[in-house]
């Protein structure tokens, strides 16, 4: 993958635990980044987080990643925001420190550029008192590990310019983060209050001896840190509420918060007003969804963090693990199924993603009729057959496949498809699919195929529409002067 546009650049300044992940997830979104911390080991250390990132982070695309931006170190911080549009301070949580470097970045970066501090609990007001530049200061509060996790606490200031505020939500929004604006300034924003408030209880629960760190930690990640996972905890409420909602459940549970069961005393009055107040913002918020289907998401949601978490033998998933294994020691081995299958248009760029690598570190079987069929996807969408045309009864089905695996490739590759139309007529297309490495050009697999047109109420093959058929052999009569693939046409074992 080459670049084809001159890269965006972003400054960052203190490469601790999270400026070095906000160098990360700038770079692996394209950006050139300059990083200024006087700390001796801190490009060791960016690095390193930066050599995690580019495991972890591709594992969340389906789609090919931007090529990685370069990263840079300076030796001022003149220097580091020569030429950038955002810089993001991520230096120790000290006011005083934090302006001193906006008073240098803002006597040298362009006047354009956008800057974001990390601060955990400093107002925007708090940063930008005495700042020659105020109204370019604001908060982007992200979480660690800055490059997989994509909530970033926006917190524009009072005197911000919307056009401002929305740039910076457009440029977070382009590095795969989820920016959320905090509606008025406050110390600590949300995120880290709500965290504080329960870090406070579990402090107490250890000092009393009610429970150890261990089990507070098991009380979370096997129950409730699922549910929070994917649903927050006014919609978990709203659940847990029944099919009468949120007003009951408050109804029901409020009584509580006052006995109170927590350590935390300082909790609002329920007054008929507020419980409306939330039951109406908990409507807005999920109404549009009945609680059978907002209990199919969430259930579904588990799933998938649950099958995550298997994958990674970590928490609940290790329980579900070695809950497999206990029964496959009472099972008979159970068959692994075969996935025996049987070429230029360069359809796909992709890379091999974590999750598809097999126990010897290669790309695993499937994948490669995964990938075979997405570029079948890619060239029947480039012929005419969009979501509409399927709607409309017809579309291909697959008559035949035959595969040949020709190289190994493993994690992150980058990968591209390519493929060749062999013959097509009214009903028929016969295509030769080829895998490459994106590095070397290497041919790492090809896979020959034949496609009919199918009437899908009946079943039966017809003739495609005149113009996927007008498409389909313009291709076709295009690629009869390539020269035809040694492979297409052979035999399994024939090589
Ligand atoms: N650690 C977290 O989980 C977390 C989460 C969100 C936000 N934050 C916020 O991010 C900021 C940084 O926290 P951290 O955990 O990365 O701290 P850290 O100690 O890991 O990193 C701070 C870095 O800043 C460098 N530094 C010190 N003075 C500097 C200067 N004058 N110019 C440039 N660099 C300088 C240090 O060498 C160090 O590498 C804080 O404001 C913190 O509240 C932290």
């Amino acid at each position: 993958m080459s670049k084809s546009v001159r890269a965006l650049k972003a400054c960052i300044i203190g490469g601790g635990v999270i400026g070095g992940g906000w160098a990360a997830r700038f770079l692996l979104h394209g950006w050139d980044v300059s990083v200024y911390d006087p700390h001796p080991e801190a490009s060791r250390r960016i690095n390193e987080v930066l050599d995690n990132a580019r495991v972890a982070a591709p594992a969340l695309a389906d789609v090919p990643m931007r090529a990685e931006g370069n990263l840079s170190f300076a030796a001022t911080l003149k220097e580091a925001v020569s030429g950038v549009s955002w810089i993001q301070e991520s230096v120790p949580e000290n006011l005083m420190l934090k302006h001193q470097v906006f008073a240098e970045v803002q006597a040298h970066a362009p006047n354009t550029a956008i800057i974001g501090s990390s601060t955990s609990g400093f107002k925007p007001s708090d940063l930008q008192q005495g700042a020659r530049a105020p109204r370019r200061i604001l908060v982007a509060h992200p979480f660690n590990p800055v490059y997989l996790l994509p909530l970033v606490e926006v917190v524009p200031g009072p005197d911000m310019s919307s056009k401002t505020r929305a740039r910076a939500c457009e440029v977070l929004t382009s590095i795969g983060m989820k920016p959320l604006v905090i509606r008025k300034e406050i110390d600590a924003h949300v995120a880290d209050r709500l965290l504080e408030s329960m870090w406070r209880e579990a402090l107490w629960l250890v000092n009393d001896d009610i429970a150890t760190t261990g089990e507070i930690d098991d009380a979370i990640r096997y129950g409730f840190g699922l549910r929070w996972a994917q649903m927050g905890v006014f919609e978990s409420y709203r659940l847990a509420g029944g099919e009468a909602g949120m007003a009951h459940f408050l109804e029901h549970f409020g009584p509580a918060l006052e006995w109170p069961w927590s350590k935390l005393t300082n909790v609002p009055e329920l007054t008929d007003e507020l419980v409306e107040k939330i039951a109406e913002q908990s409507d807005a918020q999920s109404a549009h969804l009945s609680v059978r289907e907002l209990e199919r998401i969430r259930d579904r949601n588990l799933v998938g963090l649950l099958r995550s978490l298997k994958e990674l033998d970590w928490a609940a998933g290790a329980l579900l693990n070695e809950h497999d294994r206990r029964l496959a020691a009472r099972q008979p081995d159970i068959p692994v199924k075969a996935l025996d299958g049987s070429g230029p248009l360069r359809l796909l760029e992709l890379s091999v993603l974590p999750a598809w690598i097999d126990y010897n570190g290669h790309m695993t079987e499937f994948r490669y009729v995964q990938v075979f069929s997405d570029t079948s996807d890619r060239l029947l969408l480039m012929m005419g057959m969009d979501s509409d045309y399927v709607a409309s009864g017809r579309s291909y089905y697959t008559a035949e496949t035959h595969i040949t695996h020709l190289d190994e490739t493993s994690v992150n590759a980058p990968l591209y498809s390519t493929s060749q139309v062999l013959m097509a007529d009214a009903k028929r297309l016969h295509v030769f699919h080829r895998l490459h490495a994106a590095e070397d050009d290497r041919l790492l697999a090809s896979a020959e195929a034949m496609y009919l047109h199918v009437d899908r109420e009946s079943g039966r093959v017809c003739e495609a529409g005149p113009q996927i058929q007008a498409k389909a052999k313009a291709i076709a009569n295009a690629h009869a002067q390539l020269p035809r693939p040694e492979a297409a046409g052979r035999y399994v074992g024939q090589r």
